[in-house]
């Protein structure tokens, strides 16, 4: 069982109650609170928008993150942001850019993130998409406009253009891992291949980072390659009303990032933590974690899940 150690509301202390003093607990806040974390506990939840969250966290605390920003008008998650609903491409990169500026404070100086993006189609001249019935986080009704430059049903290229901009705003881009998904969706078209894989990144801060290449061996035990085979995870849709998620990344991806890039009692930190599979893969590896999300949803199915 994991306790709160704060009421979100505030970061006024709370007595766990009944669990003794092994009771296992994070610190739980809302990213409006003021001020910087003098230090970080064993695991800290936070409710709001990563760019505000980002400045609570004391500089130089987190080893790696592992995350999966919103995609460019794909979902709509109802949460008031501009992230991800961003009218034009060029505000979607710099929001990504903006929020990268915050978490490379964060960053230890070894530190790395691995970054999973996916690409996008232009809309070929629809303003619309259909409802969609199946995701209960909305497919976004509105499509963006063709970017400039772009034709209509162009691929977009979205993780290299987000990666060239974070290059140029002084990242490392060390690799491009591409995620394959065996177990992919089959697409409706006739025209082009159908689409199996999203693109991990792995950034660093500097170019001398933390990276145990022996950690996790590929087929025969030879080194990683670049192209990692993982199925998506069956969503338990309805199991538990509200324990949903529409874009959860599968375990044992985030397990690998975290494991490659940290070291037992390191903090793992995720700013768009979604259900919290990093978080999870971070308390499993005997990691620390910081977990930061701003549908209140989606922090109550953190907490469930780290409950269990
Ligand atoms: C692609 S999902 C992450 C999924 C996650 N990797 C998992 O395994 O469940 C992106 C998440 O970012 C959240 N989000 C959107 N805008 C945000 C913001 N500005 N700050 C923090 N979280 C945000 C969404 O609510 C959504 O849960």
């Amino acid at each position: 069982m994991v306790t709160p150690l704060f009421p979100i509301e505030s970061i006024e202390p709370v007595t766990p109650k009944g669990q003794g003093d092994h009771a296992p607990q994070y610190l739980r806040l809302d990213a409006e609170v003021d001020g910087e974390l003098p230090a970080l506990p064993a695991a800290t939840l936070i409710r709001g928008r990563a760019s505000d969250a980002l400045d609570l966290l004391p500089a130089e605390s987190v080893r790696t993150v592992v995350t999966s920003p919103p995609y460019w008008s794909l979902r709509d998650y109802d949460v008031g942001d501009p992230f991800g609903r961003n009218d034009t491409l060029h505000d979607y990169v710099a929001s990504i850019v903006a929020d990268f500026r915050k978490l490379r404070r964060v960053l230890k100086g070894d530190g790395t993130v691995w970054l999973n993006i996916g690409d996008a189609y232009t809309s070929g001249n629809r303003r619309y998409r259909a409802p969609d019935r199946k995701n209960r986080a909305r497919a976004m009704s509105v499509r963006p406009r063709t970017p400039r430059g772009l034709k209509p049903k162009d691929l977009i290229g979205l993780p290299w253009r987000v990666a060239f901009a974070l290059q140029d705003d002084g990242w490392w881009v060390r690799s491009e891992v591409i995620w394959h998904k065996p177990n992919a969706h089959p697409e409706s078209v006739a025209d082009r291949p159908t689409k199996a894989h999203e693109t991990v990144f792995l950034l660093s801060k500097d170019q001398d980072y933390r990276y145990d290449v022996n950690a996790v061996r590929g087929a025969n035990d030879r080194r990683l390659r670049t192209v990692w085979d993982i199925p998506t995870s069956p969503r338990r849709r309805h199991q538990i009303p509200g324990d949903d998620h529409p874009a959860p990344m599968p375990i044992n991806l985030a397990h690998r990032c975290v494991t490659l890039t940290s070291e037992p009692g390191d903090v793992v930190l995720d700013p768009y933590a979604g259900s919290g599979t990093t978080l999870l893969a971070a308390a499993q590896l005997r990691r620390r974690w910081v977990g930061i999300e701003l549908k209140a949803e989606f922090v109550r199915l953190i907490e469930r899940r780290m409950s269990r």
